[in-house]
């Protein structure tokens, strides 16, 4: 099958209880991996890069290794996302070159020009046959210290969503409810909720429309000890609980966001075999470990947290 949008996919995640899982790529391990998984468990799955991934690889290696996975792939419905576009440049780079769907970021820009740009984005890549993700709300560590009042402002303003839509036209919108980039999340110790009430306000709002969520990385403890048991300096930290994830994914959420847990398991798998091999130099025997991490962390994602196993 060739590249495909998220459009269908969203409406069988939506009407299903299920989201489909979003993971960044930066090269050729990450995309096998994710790939492995996602065929042995028969789910959807979408492929994003960012602006750092595609400066890292060249885009066009990225587009080249992603329409490899499809033709080696036919089976499987997989979507190539820009991930955070900061302008219209850089998405319609995206348009023009393979991508079939793209994320306009400018969720820290004024409502107004918020809702211009992704307007523009919009009228552009639905010209080419491409869907659209905008972004309302600021997603950021939410620490002790802050405010109640400063917490609120940071969520998605469930009055202004229906607006943002009908004015841009995008096709999904990703909304902050206390998730938040990187794998330094929260302290141990402090007990992460997701405002799934917010959630369920901006579904009211935009029934039957796909939400979606960044910074969903539940930081899995076991990879940050192997990274540290061998040779890693990672500091403690907790991520997103996956049953809150797993719960927003039975609702509006269609798509969820992972990339640091990936890392991580990327790293652990590296660094263990490192350790254990010291006399390893080639690439191929140490990236395999990291590879198979990766294969494991996305099936795990498929089976317990998105919930899209058995949906093609
Ligand atoms: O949302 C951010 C993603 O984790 C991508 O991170 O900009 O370091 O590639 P990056
Ligand atoms: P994590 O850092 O939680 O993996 O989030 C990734 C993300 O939102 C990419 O857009
Ligand atoms: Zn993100």
């Amino acid at each position: 099958m060739a590249l495909v949008t998220s459009k269908e996919l969203f409406e069988k995640a939506y009407n299903g209880g299920y989201a489909v899982g979003a993971f960044n790529v930066n090269n050729m391990e990450i995309v096998q991996g994710i790939i492995e998984a996602a065929a042995e468990l028969k789910s959807p799955v979408i492929l994003q890069a960012s602006a750092g991934a595609r400066k890292y690889a060249n885009s066009v290696y990225l587009v080249k290794l992603v329409e490899a996975a499809a033709e080696l792939h036919p089976e499987l419905p997989i979507v190539l996302h820009l991930d955070h576009g900061a302008d219209f440049e850089v998405c319609k780079e995206c348009i023009d070159s393979g991508f079939t769907s793209v994320m306009i970021d400018c969720s820290s820009k004024p409502f107004e020009e918020n809702v211009a740009i992704s307007k523009q984005v919009a009228d552009y890549a639905h010209a080419h046959g491409v869907v659209v993700e905008a972004e309302l709300g600021t997603l950021s560590g939410v620490e002790d210290e802050v405010s109640v009042d400063a917490e609120n402002a940071m969520y998605t303003n469930p009055d202004q969503v229906e607006e943002f839509v009908k004015r841009t036209g995008v096709d999904s919108l990703a909304i902050a409810i206390g998730t938040s980039h990187g794998a330094y999340k929260f302290k141990p110790g402090q007990n992460p909720k997701l405002r799934l009430d917010i959630l369920e306000e901006v579904s009211k709002r935009l029934p039957g429309f796909p939400i979606v969520l960044h910074g969903s990385s539940s930081v899995p403890q076991e990879y940050v000890k192997t990274i540290n048991e061998n040779g890693g300096a990672l500091k403690d930290a907790i991520g997103i609980p996956e049953e809150q994830l797993r719960e927003a994914a039975k609702g509006a959420v269609c798509k969820i966001n992972i990339d640091s847990d990936l890392r991580l398991g990327m790293t652990a798998g590296v660094r263990k075999h490192l350790t254990e091999h010291p006399d390893h130099f080639d690439p191929r025997q140490y990236l395999t470990d990291g590879r198979t991490n990766v294969k494991d962390i996305v099936a795990h994602k498929i089976k317990e947290v998105l919930g899209s196993d058995n949906k093609i």
